[in-house]
């Protein structure tokens, strides 16, 4: 019997919601398989707590999450409170206080939904986008001088140091490596931003000789975008700096469907802190408490912290499961173009784990 202890951070908004789904589904998989357990640790952090005590967590918020085997999250932001505090105060705090440098993001067409890139058959859609988590465009470097005055001037340095580039590059050749088609699209604006983003393409040829096997290009960010939207098929695993890949994995949450879909994994790949799972979606205040909200997300994302803690099996049960449902549009959300509520799809989705289990 293996048990994992997991820390629940609900966050705001619909991140209130999909989490406990989230939960329901790992207790469904436990009870389904014999040989693993879960131990939850619920911690209350975010607006809430902000207003209460002036801060998205506690100060010893990390000392309490430094044991445990992974953090399952849910989102950060109120409309109450400004968006670089919520972040900063709760996700970026962890993310970087626990160096989860890359950050993983999958995208892929689910069975029965339907897309913009309708032409496109499931395959032609598969991609995984690596995020640097660390630096680059979210490094905070950067300051405010003459505050409301006519001179005022701010700052946002892109900090990129050679070694978090090197660490990511390696991080996504070798990642690409495990993948089937074994490529690498290494996304770039060198030609505009001619300092930190032509180390970055320097690094990237440097690590490219490590994997041979590899085969990498290299895209400006902008044409990334209409490439994705018109050659979907020629990219396989792109790696990108913190704000790039922001931006191309909306893009690509959109094209695979719904942003009510995507997962992200944050990774600290040496294993030194836990990783933190967590739908790529926001807090969705406008639809909070209607039972709105769709938990494919949280549920893919638990797919991935699954196979982070080497349950490989277990892992491709929870996402055959997730596939079976989506394939049934009775089951479709509303970002969907459905009617079905977090409760149904979480039923569905648990009932098929624990008939997986049943037949094999
Ligand atoms: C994401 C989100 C965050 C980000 C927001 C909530 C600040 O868009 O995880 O992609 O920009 O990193
Ligand atoms: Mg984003």
């Amino acid at each position: 019997m293996k048990t994992y202890r997991i820390a629940l951070i609900p966050g705001d908004g619909i991140g209130k919601e999909v989490i406990p789904a989230g939960r329901e589904l790992l207790e469904a998989l436990a009870a389904a398989h014999g040989a693993l357990r879960f131990e939850f640790e619920r911690f209350d952090w975010g607006g809430d707590h902000y207003r209460a005590h002036g801060a998205m967590m506690p100060a010893d918020g990390l000392d309490a999450l430094r044991a445990m085997d992974a953090i399952l999250f849910g989102s950060a932001g109120d409309p109450h409170i400004p968006d670089h505090i919520t972040l900063w105060g709760l996700r970026l705090k962890i993310c970087q206080g626990f160096d989860q440098y890359a950050n993983v993001r999958p995208t892929r067409i689910l069975p029965g939904i339907d897309g913009p890139l309708k032409r496109c058959g499931p395959l032609d859609l598969d991609w995984v986008i690596v995020r640097e988590n660390s630096e680059g465009e979210y490094s905070g470097v950067g300051g405010r001088v003459h505050p409301g005055q006519p001179i005022e001037a701010a700052t946002d340095v892109s900090m990129m140091t050679r070694a978090g580039v090197q660490r990511i590059m390696r991080f996504a050749f070798g990642l690409a490596q495990s993948r089937p088609r074994k490529r690498l699209t290494v996304v770039t604006k060198s030609n505009a931003q001619r300092h930190a983003m032509v180390m970055w393409d320097e690094i990237a040829l440097q690590v490219a000789a490590e994997f041979p096997d590899v085969a990498w290009d290299k895209e400006l960010v902008d044409a990334c975008t209409a490439r994705m939207v018109n050659r979907p098929a020629t990219l396989d695993t792109l790696v990108a700096t913190n704000l790039h890949a922001d931006i191309l994995s909306d893009l690509a949450a959109a094209l695979a469907g719904s942003l009510g879909i995507a997962p992200t994994a944050n990774l600290d790949p040496e294993r030194r802190y836990p990783s933190m799972f967590e739908p790529i979606h926001g807090s969705a205040f406008d639809i909070m408490g209607k039972g709105w909200a769709n938990p494919i997300g949280t549920f893919w994302s638990i797919v991935m912290l699954l196979e982070h803690l080497g349950e490989a099996q277990a892992a491709q049960r929870v996402m055959q499961a997730i596939e079976h449902v989506t394939a049934d549009a009775a089951l479709h959300t509303r970002d969907l173009g459905g009617t079905a509520t977090t409760e149904q799809v979480t039923r569905a989705v648990c009932a098929r784990v624990g008939a997986a289990a049943l037949a094999g």
